[in-house]
């Protein structure tokens, strides 16, 4: 008995060293579709935003700037460790050797150019509309600031065991479409909504059930679609839910109004002035039509009625022993630059040589996307006084002179 029971655990054992050591599966048989990449202004103008928005969040690096990738560890510990790619036009580092349709079969289905299985933590674009795919990849090959050539090498992700697992014998890439996708009509809110919701800004990829959910086919498979919950991590590696955004009432945001919803993606802040914390993307070039289409695509999902944990809250040093830090603090900077005194002062460090003064730096703070059009940063001027501003300003120009000193 004793001896079988041996038998089959050695089997068992063997059988995931082998899927621990193989890696992930390849499909050899789905050929890349040919496509011609339009060239027009227009179309490099709509790829520009349709990167902006849907795959910088991923692929640019924390300061902004270049799509040179980064290492994604809001992601959830289960899936491994995963690294965004480059996708600048280096030759070796980025994308400049891929051919068009390898990267639009890589968009679309996850299988990589070498006929590789990249797991959906890349997420699937299956369903985006084919005006829209031609011009994000002919963004990508345009001469652009982000898409500038970058020799930063990012190494390989490291899938979990879990994902193998998974990669082998559950998920499957999905079909290549043949047809033409066309991108929904603007007077037709809940379609524009559906498409941008499901199809371009991948919501529910973290506003879902989990890490099975980003694997499934059709995101409203999920019985807890956009109902929150899934516990991703902060710029400090503290565990941070998504919130549920459906309709309920209670739990969701059934209370909210147009405008309420708005603030929050467009410009970063809930309805109590509160900071919506990264890794929620900052949805700020979507324009007020795509807003609306979204918001009522929301209204018309079913409601989830389900509680999302809070999110640990980090001490808030006290004002009177130094007002800029704890500015830093209650306004929320630590959340994207963290909380570190030494990675502070060498962010800092960086940063301040580009401020004469600290009104120029409060000035920055107030409005960011008025320095930088492309800014992910969201903008204080409505949630701190010109005070706190230029408190705080006066603080991240003390951490550099503190590392000046080191
Ligand atoms: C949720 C994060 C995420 C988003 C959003 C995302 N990607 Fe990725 N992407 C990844 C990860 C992670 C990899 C690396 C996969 C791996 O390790 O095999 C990757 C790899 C790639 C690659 C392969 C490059 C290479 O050298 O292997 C391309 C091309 C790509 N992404 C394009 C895009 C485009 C275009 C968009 C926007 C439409 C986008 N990605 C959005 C996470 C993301
Ligand atoms: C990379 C993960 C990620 C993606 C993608 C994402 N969100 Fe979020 N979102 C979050 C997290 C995390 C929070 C919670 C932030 C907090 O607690 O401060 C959040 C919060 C929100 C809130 C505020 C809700 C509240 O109750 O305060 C709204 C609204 C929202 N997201 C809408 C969206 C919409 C719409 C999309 C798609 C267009 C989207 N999100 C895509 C991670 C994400
Ligand atoms: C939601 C994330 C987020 C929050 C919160 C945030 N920042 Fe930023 N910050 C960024 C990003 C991203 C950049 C890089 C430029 C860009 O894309 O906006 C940046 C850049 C900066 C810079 C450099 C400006 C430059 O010219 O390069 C300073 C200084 C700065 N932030 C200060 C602050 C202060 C002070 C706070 C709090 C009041 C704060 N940030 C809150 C994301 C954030």
């Amino acid at each position: 008995m004793l001896a079988v029971f041996a038998a089959i655990a050695l089997l068992v054992g063997a059988a995931v060293g082998l899927v621990a050591w193989s890696g992930l599966p390849h499909y050899d048989d789905v050929a890349a579709p040919t496509l011609t990449l339009p060239n027009d202004a227009a179309s490099l103008d709509r790829g520009r935003k349709l990167v902006g928005l849907a795959c910088r969040r991923c692929h640019a690096a924390a300061d902004g700037g270049p799509l040179r990738g980064r290492a994604l560890a809001e992601l959830p510990p289960r899936l491994g460790r995963v690294n965004a790619a480059n996708l600048t036009r280096d030759a070796n580092a980025g994308i400049a050797g891929w051919d068009d349709g390898a990267l639009a079969r890589l968009m679309r289905t996850g299988i990589d150019r070498d006929g590789r299985f990249v797991p959906p933590y890349m997420p699937r674009y299956t369903r985006m509309a084919s005006d829209d795919l031609g011009a994000v990849l002919a963004f990508l090959r345009s001469d652009h600031p982000w898409t500038a050539p970058d020799a930063t090498r990012v190494p390989a992700s490291a899938p979990s065991l879990w994902v193998k697992l998974h990669a082998l014998y559950d998920w499957h890439p999905p079909h290549l479409p043949q047809e033409q996708i066309p991108v929904p009509s603007r007077d037709d809110p809940v379609a524009l909504g559906r498409y941008l919701v499901e199809d371009v800004l991948l919501c529910n990829d973290c506003h879902g059930s989990g890490p099975d959910a980003i694997a499934l086919e059709h995101p409203t498979d999920d019985p807890g679609y956009l109902g929150g919950g899934m516990a991703l991590r902060d710029r400090n590696g503290e565990a941070l839910y998504a919130a549920n955004i459906t309709f309920d009432e209670q739990h969701g945001i059934g209370t909210w109004d147009f405008d309420a919803f708005r603030r929050a993606v467009v410009d970063g802040f809930g309805p109590d002035g509160a900071l919506v914390r990264w890794p929620m993307p900052r949805l700020g070039e979507l324009d007020d039509v795509e807003v609306a289409a979204i918001f009522a695509y929301l209204a018309s999902a079913p409601h989830v009625a389900r509680a999302v944990p809070e999110s640990a809250d980090y001490k808030v040093p006290g004002p009177r022993l130094d007002p800029g830090r704890h500015v830093f603090f209650r306004a929320g900077c630590h959340y994207c630059h963290g909380r570190e005194p030494a990675e502070l002062r060498s962010w800092a460090a960086v940063v301040i040589v580009r401020y004469p003064d600290d009104e120029a730096l409060a000035r920055f703070v107030a409005d960011p996307s008025r320095a930088r059009a492309d800014a992910q940063m969201p903008g204080f001027a409505a949630v701190l006084s010109e005070a706190d501003r230029l408190a705080v300003a006066a603080h991240v120009r003390s951490l550099a002179e503190g590392a000046a000193r080191k």
